[in-house]
């Protein structure tokens, strides 16, 4: 982390005390884990500031110092990033492509436990359960790292509590950028904060259907495709939406965000928003 940790070679204890302190990173936290799941993939766990509050879904601005070409300054170069972990966990999480000459991302997959990376304490976002009226069935659509604002929201209580039915579907290009996802799901099984406060198999109210489009896996396709043939709710064993009883969250790339959009509206959904809860929210993955 060259721009993070600059600091003057120590070569015996007198230079060790004398030694300038390390250049103080702004909005600074430590990363604490690194996950590497392909060789487009990473995952992160990091400090939590003792003043952030958000709610299950939002994203902040968070990334990495970087030496202004123009003026030599030291400055953050930040992303916007879906917080991946849930409300009530002490650290936080974020799942993240590797673009390899993204500005940041290139740099970002390097980050080891120990590193600082810049975070601004400051959550927005819609992929959260007040933009929605209440239901009684929730669908979340993703594909690649938009799984991340689901990650979050699988891990709220919340979530069960205000629905009977949770629907997570990822589609990904390959099966090995399923496994982020996979991994987590199955993990809730043994979540013991969601089986204390729901109550024991409140997984079994999620049906998770993972699809690949580039490579093999059990089920392929395009998810806006097989919704359009019938072929996904069949599958699920679940009714078509229907606006009276379903609510959508959606977050992938541009293409899919607006494709399924439309689908949606067709179905009889409506956009809602923080100040005007409906039907179904948006928002797009990050990219770098
Ligand atoms: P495809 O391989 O057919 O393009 P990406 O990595 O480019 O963000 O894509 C992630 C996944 O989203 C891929 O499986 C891709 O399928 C799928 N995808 C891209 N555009 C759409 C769309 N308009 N509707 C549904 N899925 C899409």
């Amino acid at each position: 982390m060259d721009t993070m940790t600059e600091m003057t070679p120590v070569t015996d204890a007198t230079a060790a005390a004398t030694a300038p302190a390390k250049k103080a990173v702004p909005d600074a936290q430590t990363v604490t884990e690194v996950r590497h799941w392909t060789d487009r993939l990473f995952s992160f766990r990091c400090t939590r500031p003792a003043s952030l509050r958000f709610r299950s879904g939002e994203f902040v601005m968070i990334g990495l110092m970087q030496t202004d070409p123009k003026s030599g300054k030291e400055k953050p170069l930040l992303r916007a990033y879906s917080i991946a972990s849930p409300s009530w966990d002490e650290e936080l999480e974020f799942y993240s492509i590797k673009v390899q000459d993204g500005p940041l991302t290139s740099r970002l997959q390097h980050i080891q436990p120990g590193d600082e990376i810049v975070l601004r304490p400051k959550p927005v976002g819609t992929l959260v359960h007040d933009a929605l009226l209440p239901g009684k069935r929730i669908w979340f659509f993703a594909t690649g790292t938009g799984f991340a604002p689901f990650a979050s929201l699988l891990r709220e209580p919340q979530t069960y509590e205000d629905y009977d039915e949770v629907i997570i579907t990822h589609t990904c290009r390959e099966a090995a950028e399923l496994h982020y996802g996979a991994e987590l799901i199955e993990g809730l099984k043994t979540d013991e904060l969601l089986n204390e406060v729901i109550g024991e198999g409140f997984w079994k109210k999620i049906k998770y259907y993972p699809t690949t489009t580039r490579e093999e896996s059990p089920k392929m396709g395009r998810i806006t495709d097989l919704m359009r043939s019938g072929e996904a709710f069949r599958d699920l064993g679940v009714d078509p939406i229907n606006p009276d009883t379903d609510r959508a969250m959606i977050c992938g790339n541009l293409a899919f965000n607006l494709e399924l959009k439309a689908m949606l509206e067709e179905y009889g959904l409506e956009e809602g928003a923080n100040s005007d809860p409906k039907q179904y929210v948006v928002e797009k993955a990050f990219l770098d």
